[in-house]
């Protein structure tokens, strides 16, 4: 069971998760990453069709800001 979300924090807006997950990522209006799927509150589990790219998502954010857990997210930062 994985999760995910975006620190957006760290997001540089740099497009690439989007590009690498695009079911799983999409950009607001300043470019800055969230999670489509819960609107980055990270608390909706992650079908096994997406897991191969949001494992490539992770590993090609240059700022590591693709977060993934077992355990759903509790807090959002959109
Ligand atoms: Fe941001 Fe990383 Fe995506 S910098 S736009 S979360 S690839």
């Amino acid at each position: 069971t994985v999760y995910t979300m975006v620190d957006r924090e760290t997001c540089i807006a740099c497009g690439a998760c989007s590009e690498n997950a695009p079911n799983l990522f999409d950009h607001d209006e300043e470019g800055l990453s969230f999670s489509l799927l819960d609107q980055n509150a990270g608390n909706t589990e992650i079908h096994e069709d997406f897991i191969e790219e949001l494992e490539i998502a992770e590993e090609e954010c240059p700022t590591n800001s693709i977060k993934t857990a077992t355990e759903p997210f509790t807090i959002s930062v959109v």
